[in-house]
């Protein structure tokens, strides 16, 4: 199952795991997106919204009834802009900041218990395993740009939630994972001139681009196929250390 599977980084996990033969049930708020991106693959589509607990199961059941749930991707997230004091010197917006902490933080645990609790009832394959849950951080969690004082909050959050979660479902033979993604060319920073494109694929150490989706499917595979990685946050950036600004 992939969450945020309709565009982006979450569409090229799907296509990526569909490759492997994986079944893939995505889940996305984007319902016409969503379907187009299982159509692709044969896979299955639930439109629905990572922050109501209820949606994640309705996904989860989905996804567990087509097969034993072996795979989560969590991709479904936002960004917002926004400094602790503006420019005009008023504070950071609440509501803001507490949108992106219940998209990014809360929807990531919605699907993330939800998941664990229907892969613990599958039958264990190899050593025991019975599946990988693989969260999408960012480096911003690491490295925080001036304006990103929420997303860095919801991003830290996925990264700290990274080791107790494996610790917590080790007993069932869940791994988890995190993927702390640099700068990719998705509609997410779509918002991004294209001078500003040029500049961050400058400032990557190697290869010199924007991380292209493909790029995080490969390793959302790679991690799944690896059944001794667990409980670490693998930065995917080309080498970028973002600064202030
Ligand atoms: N693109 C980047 O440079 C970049 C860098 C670091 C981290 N990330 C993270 O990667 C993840 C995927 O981003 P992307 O670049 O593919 O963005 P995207 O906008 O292309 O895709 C995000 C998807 O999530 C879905 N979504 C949003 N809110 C949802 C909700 N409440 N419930 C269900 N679905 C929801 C959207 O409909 C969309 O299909 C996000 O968590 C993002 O923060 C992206």
């Amino acid at each position: 199952m992939v969450t945020g599977g309709a565009s982006g980084l979450g569409a090229a996990t799907v296509r990526a795991l569909a490759a492997e033969g994986a079944c893939v049930t995505v889940f996305d708020l984007n319902e016409k997106g969503a379907e187009e991106t299982a159509a692709a693959v044969g896979g299955r589509a639930v439109a629905g919204d990572v922050t109501v607990p209820e949606d994640c199961q309705r996904a989860v059941d989905d996804a567990a009834a087509a097969g034993p749930l072996r795979v989560v991707v969590n991709c479904a997230g936002m960004a917002t802009a926004g400094r602790v004091i503006d420019r005009d010197g008023s504070p950071h917006d609440l509501a803001a900041f507490e949108r992106v902490q219940r998209v990014n933080v809360v929807g990531t645990f919605n699907v993330m218990t939800r998941a664990a609790a229907a892969m613990a009832r599958t039958d264990p394959v190899e050593d025991g395993e019975r599946g990988v849950i693989i969260n999408t951080a960012s480096v911003a969690a690491f490295d925080g740009q001036i304006g990103q004082l929420a997303y860095s909050a919801s991003k830290g959050a996925i990264v700290a939630m990274t080791l107790p979660a494996a610790r917590d479902l080790s007993v069932v033979g869940i791994r988890v994972l995190a993927i702390a993604p640099g700068i990719f060319d998705t509609p997410l920073v779509g918002f991004l001139s294209e001078a500003q494109r040029q500049a961050l694929a400058e400032s990557t150490l190697f290869p010199k681009r924007l991380g292209q989706p493909v790029d995080f499917g490969r390793l959302a595979v790679a991690m799944a196929r690896n059944s001794y990685l667990n409980a670490e946050v693998v930065r995917l950036d080309g080498g970028i250390r973002m600064p202030p600004r």
